[in-house]
């Protein structure tokens, strides 16, 4: 190294990972005790303390150490929320986000990243209960609060199948894993001679079938309750959606779905997937989020990673898919893929 370069790893840079959990935990606990409405137009700690049902003490503590973060102003002796807090941190607001810190920042994978030194050991989880555990209570609070992000990345998929769909007579879809279900009502939402089969375990379900009121598409969903690997999946099908799943499992594991998915679809139909992606000849550092989603998955499943590029050409081929496409959504580390039946 230059003597004159800067060293990427300082002691600073090195005190302050150690330190951002503390950041998540805040930010967290504000949305937890609904502290940020309040502060909108501002507010005392005391006050904030009584309409939240907490101890003026605790209040000011947390407040002065969110102004230290920046996502409050202090004046005085009250408490403003910072800009930009009343669009994002007010759940009355259209682009409220808070809730996404029931998935990123939930007990569930908290637990699981404290072992990760063991889910390195051993290769794979070591948690009782994680991603693969038959109605994981995770996936509930995932399909309740993760709807808002999904939105862009699914209306790119509807957007991608136009040319195919516009002039079918039916558009008969399996949404496998569906979660909340939006990857599947936007498709609905778009062609209006589409009908859906949601799957997804039963513990799920109902958090599917509140998007699609939301959606206005409740008339043409139909749920298929169970374990995706083994439930009878009807069909044929025309459109077979497998959205942010396929990470979950090995290839090989991956590929058995690829093949149910294929055994249930019409000749001219599509499959539909979304994921996270990395390339075998880019660096960790540029696809960074993918690497660090890969993380969760060891700590969280038994041999899910996410897969490259290539895996997922050769996966789909082994499955009988030929024809495959690749559509990135703008901004986000997603890649949209469409294939045929070979
Ligand atoms: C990451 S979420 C994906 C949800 C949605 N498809 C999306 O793109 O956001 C994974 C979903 O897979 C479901 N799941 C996991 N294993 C399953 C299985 N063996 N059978 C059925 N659903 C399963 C979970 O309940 C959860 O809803």
């Amino acid at each position: 190294m230059d003597a004159t370069e800067t060293p990427f790893i300082t002691r600073e840079s090195l005190f302050a990972m150690m330190r951002v959990y503390k950041d998540t935990s805040l930010l967290r606990t504000g949305i937890e005790l609904g502290v940020f409405p309040h502060l909108i137009r501002g507010d005392s700690a005391a006050s904030v303390a009584a309409k939240t049902g907490t101890e003026p003490r605790g209040m000011r503590i947390l407040l002065n150490a969110l102004a230290a973060l920046r996502l409050v102003e202090k004046r005085g002796d009250e408490y403003f929320l910072a800009p930009g807090g009343a669009e994002l941190l007010d759940p009355e607001s259209p682009q409220y986000v808070g809730d996404m810190v029931h998935v990123f920042a939930s007990d569930w994978e908290w637990d699981a990243l404290k072992r990760l030194p063991e889910a390195v050991r051993k290769g794979g989880t070591v948690m009782d209960e994680h991603a693969e555990t038959p109605e994981y209570g995770y996936w509930q609070h995932f399909a309740s609060y993760a709807p808002v992000v999904a939105r862009p990345t699914a209306s790119t998929l509807a957007e991608a199948l136009t040319d195919w769909a516009k002039g079918r007579d039916t558009l008969d879809v399996l949404d496998v894993a569906c979660g909340h279900g939006v990857y599947g009502c936007t498709v609905a939402q778009r062609y209006p001679q589409a009908r859906i089969w949601a799957l997804d375990w039963d513990s799920v379900l109902p958090y599917t079938q509140e998007e699609a009121v939301r959606a206005g598409v409740a008339d043409r969903m139909s749920q298929i309750a169970g374990d995706m690997f083994e439930v009878p999946l009807g069909g044929p099908y025309d459109l077979v959606l497998i959205t942010n799943v396929l990470h979950h499992f090995s290839a090989d594991r991956a590929t058995r779905l690829l093949e149910r998915a294929r055994s249930v679809l019409k000749p001219d139909g599509r499959l539909g997937l979304v994921g996270f992606t990395v390339s075998e000849d880019a660096s960790p550092e540029a696809e960074a989020a993918s690497h660090l989603f890969s993380v969760l998955m060891l700590a969280w499943t038994y041999e899910g990673e996410v897969h490259s590029q290539e895996t997922y050409d050769r996966m789909l081929t082994a499955a009988g898919f030929a024809d495959a496409r690749t559509h990135s959504v703008a901004g986000l580390p997603f890649r949209i893929v469409t294939a045929s039946p070979a």
